[in-house]
């Protein structure tokens, strides 16, 4: 029996699961199923990637314990994965002790073996923050073109890559002021030590030639030391030895992967050694997009096989997920979280579209939703459920027992004889080919049924017999299809075994027919969708944010207008376009000892507010954190500059309670409309 071990990548424990995740989750899940049908003994692990400054920096913009963020957001996650019908066989953390053992020991092997080594970099430091900023945090005018407000590590307008230190006024997200530039030593990892066994691990079949064309460029580039360390303040785990210094999250996190699969070993009495020490006979993939190829195809290998660990079998990486041609934008209301999608429509359909759409290569997957509504109520209803539900009536008449032999074994060998090919394409993750095939052997079934009419057979009591024939034929055929599908489709295939008294678990179970046993009745096994699902979930998505607001209404904001008789219309309130932003930036402003100066990211623009909440929160405390805005008032020029909205508080100015800055509940994007 094969042993095999599978993973997807860990989610990162500051946000909601969107789509992009969830078809790299969903492409896992079917394989894995897919491998448990064949009766191989394959487990899929995966966990919370919890460290980093973006978790430590949001936790303390919502005035909460790191610890108490990834709790939190762990959960949403575990909810999403369960109804997306994601079965994980251990879902963990990498902030678990199991992980803190794997990264020290790990750690410690590879500074024994001679890979790690030290030295000074000069890094941008927030001085008012008291920390090192990462690139991201460092944001001010392009070297390059000009283009103001760019990311310190490279620029959106021109696409040129520099170093923070190359910006022009350069300015800290986290407080808005000019960071200093500071030298600290780092520990970094000696990747070039691992060229040759890079290279030969390359030449085996671990990885998809796109991929390996990718890693040519890289070998060719050279490969460099990689700085596997932190200074504090840091969210991971401290450098044993090494007081002040962390590991760095992407360090730890596909260690992640280890500590998983440690806790489900100590759960279920597995032997961990089995599946990782050097020249192990078990298998080990590795799914994730191609984002972070390189941490996998080259960090990866290198730090197991110099802890003394075996190599992954193979990385299997997929490419983007689009949405009707283009990519995710919350603007346009396509940044669709797992959680509004399934406040809308069943998951099924979504992975059966994405099984429709997933080849074995590197391509984008695009998402659209006129051809989802299509292939979902053609394939899935119109023909797979649809052979089931003409025949099982036929049954049901004739006392809800199959025949005893098939009219035309020869249609249904055709069918059942095709499940080594189907399992195949499956396996080599084809699953666009997998799923292809299915459907034209529904289209023979349908056919079938059709022919032989047993409707107008039963009218004719002398011919029932025939008719049950034909219909324990339809019904047969409806289980091969069915069980080709279980692991894209595994919760219609659980109630299809309902209906057909069998549990569809084995794929091999298909080569003897159902016959002369009593089925159950039928009942709906998937529903239609109708368009208007999808655009009543694509409309309280994120609509488009104006790019110039519009004149702004004639009441303050602050107390929407009231009628003559002293009450607000709600004429009024729908003048205001209140929208959920994220705080990107916020710092003082000299000259105001009552003013913040907020950056919000509102969906695609972002946004000037000066907002008089000095008094009750701290730059610091801001950044990364939901707050409602009003979008739409004219912009206002102020001796600081021009404020461009006002975020919304709870207080007054006089109030002696304080102020409150209101927050929609965590999974809200920037640019939601509040309604
Ligand atoms: O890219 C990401 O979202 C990372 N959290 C993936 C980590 S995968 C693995 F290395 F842990
Ligand atoms: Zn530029």
């Amino acid at each position: 029996m094969r042993k095999i071990l599978v993973t997807s990548a860990l989610p990162y424990a500051n946000g909601p699961l969107h789509l992009g995740h969830m078809i790299e989750a969903v492409q896992t899940d079917i394989w894995v199923r897919l491998q448990k049908m064949l009766g191989h003994d394959c487990l899929y692990v995966c966990a919370e990637d919890t460290h980093g400054t973006p978790i430590m920096i949001r936790a303390q913009g919502e005035g909460i314990t790191p610890e108490a963020l990834i709790a939190r957001v762990a959960a949403e996650h575990a909810r999403d994965y369960a109804d997306f019908l994601v079965e994980h066989d251990q879902f963990h953390s990498t902030h678990a002790p199991e992980n803190r053992h794997h990264v020290e020991t790990m750690y410690a092997r590879l500074r024994d073996a001679g890979y790690i080594t030290r030295r000074p970099v000069r890094q941008a430091y927030d001085e008012s923050a008291g920390m090192f900023l990462p690139d991201r945090y460092v944001r001010g005018g392009c070297p390059n073109c000009g283009a103001a407000d760019q990311y310190g590590d490279s620029c959106e307008n021109c696409g040129a890559t520099y170093s923070p230190a190359d910006l022009v006024n350069p300015v800290s997200t986290v407080s808005g002021s000019t960071p200093v530039w500071r030298e600290s030593d780092h520990i970094f990892f000696r990747l070039g030590a691992f060229e040759e066994m890079l290279r030969e691990w390359l030449a085996t079949d671990a990885l998809q030639p796109g991929v390996r064309a990718k890693l040519a460029e890289w070998f060719e580039a050279g490969l460099k030391d990689w700085d596997i360390s932190r200074d504090a303040p840091y969210f991971g785990f401290e450098i044993p030895g090494e007081p002040g210094k962390y590991f760095y999250v992407w360090f730890d996190a596909p260690i992640g992967y280890l500590a998983s699969f440690t806790a489900l070993c100590r759960r279920t009495g597995r032997d961990f050694d089995e599946y990782l020490r050097a020249g192990s006979r078990t298998e080990l993939y590795h799914f994730i997009g191609k984002d972070i190829s390189y941490f996998h195809t080259l960090f990866w290998p290198a730090v197991l096989a110099g802890s003394g660990y075996r190599k992954p079998t193979a990385v299997y990486v997929h490419g983007f997920l689009t949405v009707n041609g283009q990519k995710m934008s919350k603007s346009r209301g396509t940044f669709i979280t797992a959680r509004h999608f399934l406040d809308h429509l069943p998951a099924e359909p979504l992975r059966y579209y994405f099984a429709a759409k997933l080849g074995p290569d590197l391509d984008d997957i695009d998402l659209n939703f006129d051809d989802l509504v299509a292939r979902v109520n053609s394939d899935i209803v119109g023909k797979l459920v649809n052979i089931a539900s003409r025949c099982a009536g036929f049954v049901a008449r004739s006392g809800g027992t199959l025949a005893a032999a098939l009219p035309d074994p020869a249609l249904y060998e055709q069918l059942a004889g095709a499940r080594g090919r189907i399992a195949a394409l499956f396996d080599a993750r084809d699953y666009a080919a997998a799923v292809r095939e299915v459907m034209l052997l529904a289209d023979r079934a349908n056919q079938y049924v059709d022919h032989h009419k047993p409707w107008a057979l039963a009218k004719d009591p002398a011919r029932a017999a025939e008719a049950l024939g034909i219909a324990t034929q339809g019904v047969n055929l409806f289980r091969v299809l069915m069980t080709y599908l279980a692991p894209v489709l595994p919760s219609i295939a659980e109630a299809a075994g309902r209906f057909l008294g069998v549990p569809i678990e084995r794929w091999d179970a298909v080569a003897t027919p159902l016959l002369g046993v009593a089925i159950n009745e039928f009942r709906p096994l998937a529903t239609r969708i109708d368009r208007k699902q999808v655009d009543a979930m694509l409309s309280v998505g994120a609509p488009p944010v104006p790019v110039a607001p519009p004149p702004a209404p004639s009441a303050s904001p602050a107390s929407p207008a009231r009628n003559a008789a002293g009450v607000a219309d709600i004429k009024d309130f729908a003048k205001l376009d209140l929208r959920v932003a994220r705080v990107v930036a916020a710092s003082t402003v000299d000259g105001s000892d009552k003013l913040l100066r907020l950056e919000l990211d509102v969906g695609d623009a972002q946004r000037t507010v000066f907002s008089g909440i000095r008094a009750a929160y701290e730059p610091a405390q801001l950044t990364g954190r939901l707050v409602l805005m009003i979008a739409n008032l004219a912009p206002r020029k102020m001796r600081f500059g021009t404020s461009e909205g006002m975020v919304l508080c709870a207080g007054g100015k006089d109030d002696a309670q304080g102020l409150f800055l209101l927050s929609p509940d965590s999974g809200a994007v920037p640019g939601m409309k509040v309604t």
